[in-house]
C-alpha cells in the first residue's frame, strides 16, 4: 500500500487557513496555492537519491553530494492542478510538464480522460501528479489510469486537502502511488465537496466563481 503523509508544517497549516477563508479572493489565493505546493515540493522530494561528486572549491578538493534520480515530471489534472504547478517548479525547475484533463461524463457519471499531453520519456521520470484537492478520488484515479497506460511507473499524488474517503478509493486503485496532503479534512458532503474544505479550487484560482 502506498503511503500517505500530511505535511502539517505550521507554514502550511497557517497558509492552508488563507485558502479556506471565503474572504481570500483571487489574486491572494493562487499565490498562495503555490506557496503551498512550493513548501509540498520540499517534502515531496526528501527521498530524493544523490550520489557523490567530486568538485573543486575555491580552497581545496572535495567530495559532495548531488542529485542522482530519476528527472522528474509535474502532471497537473486540469483545470485547477495547474494551480499548483510553477510553486512546485520553483523547486524543481528542471522538471518537464505533462497535462491530463479529465471530466466526468453526466450520464454514466465515469471519469473521462479528454486531453492528455505528456513528455516523451514519462516512463523513466518521477512524476508528480498535482491536484489541489483529493475527494472521492475519481479523477486522481482516471488520471494516474491514463499515465499507466502510457508507461509511467514512477507516481506521487500531491494535493493541498483530501478526505479519508479520496485516499481510500486512491490507495486501493493504485497501492503503488505515494498521497501527500497539506491538510486532512473530515468528509465529503452530498454534493462531493470537501468539508470543511476551501470551496471549489478551479473557481477559486481562475476567478470563474
Ligand atoms: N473539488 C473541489 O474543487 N473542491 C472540493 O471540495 C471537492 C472537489
Amino acid at each position: 500500500m502506498g503511503n500517505f503523509q500530511v505535511i502539517d508544517h505550521p507554514l502550511i497549516q497557517h497558509k492552508i487557513t488563507i485558502l479556506r477563508d471565503k474572504r481570500t479572493g483571487t489574486k491572494y489565493f493562487r499565490e498562495v496555492v503555490n506557496e503551498v505546493a512550493r513548501l509540498l515540493a520540499y517534502e515531496v522530494s526528501r527521498d530524493m537519491p544523490l550520489e557523490d561528486v567530486e568538485i573543486e572549491t575555491p580552497i581545496v578538493k572535495s567530495i559532495q553530494k548531488q542529485l542522482s534520480g530519476k528527472k522528474v515530471a509535474i502532471i497537473p489534472i486540469l483545470r485547477a492542478g495547474l494551480g499548483m504547478v510553477d510553486g512546485m517548479l520553483d523547486l524543481i525547475p528542471a522538471a518537464k510538464v505533462g497535462h491530463v484533463g479529465i471530466y466526468r461524463d453526466p450520464e454514466t457519471l465515469e471519469a473521462v480522460e479528454y486531453f492528455v499531453k505528456l513528455p516523451s520519456d514519462i516512463n523513466e521520470r518521477q512524476l508528480l501528479v498535482v491536484d489541489p484537492m483529493l475527494a472521492t478520488g475519481a479523477s486522481a484515479i482516471a488520471a494516474i489510469d491514463a499515465l499507466k497506460k502510457r508507461g509511467a511507473t514512477s507516481i506521487k499524488f500531491v494535493c493541498l486537502v483530501a478526505v479519508p474517503e479520496g485516499v481510500e478509493a486512491l490507495q486501493t486503485a493504485h497501492p503503488d502511488v505515494d498521497i501527500y496532503a497539506a491538510a486532512l479534512d473530515e468528509k465529503l458532503n452530498e454534493d462531493a465537496y470537501i468539508v470543511p474544505g476551501l470551496g471549489d479550487a478551479g473557481d477559486r484560482l481562475f476567478g470563474t466563481l
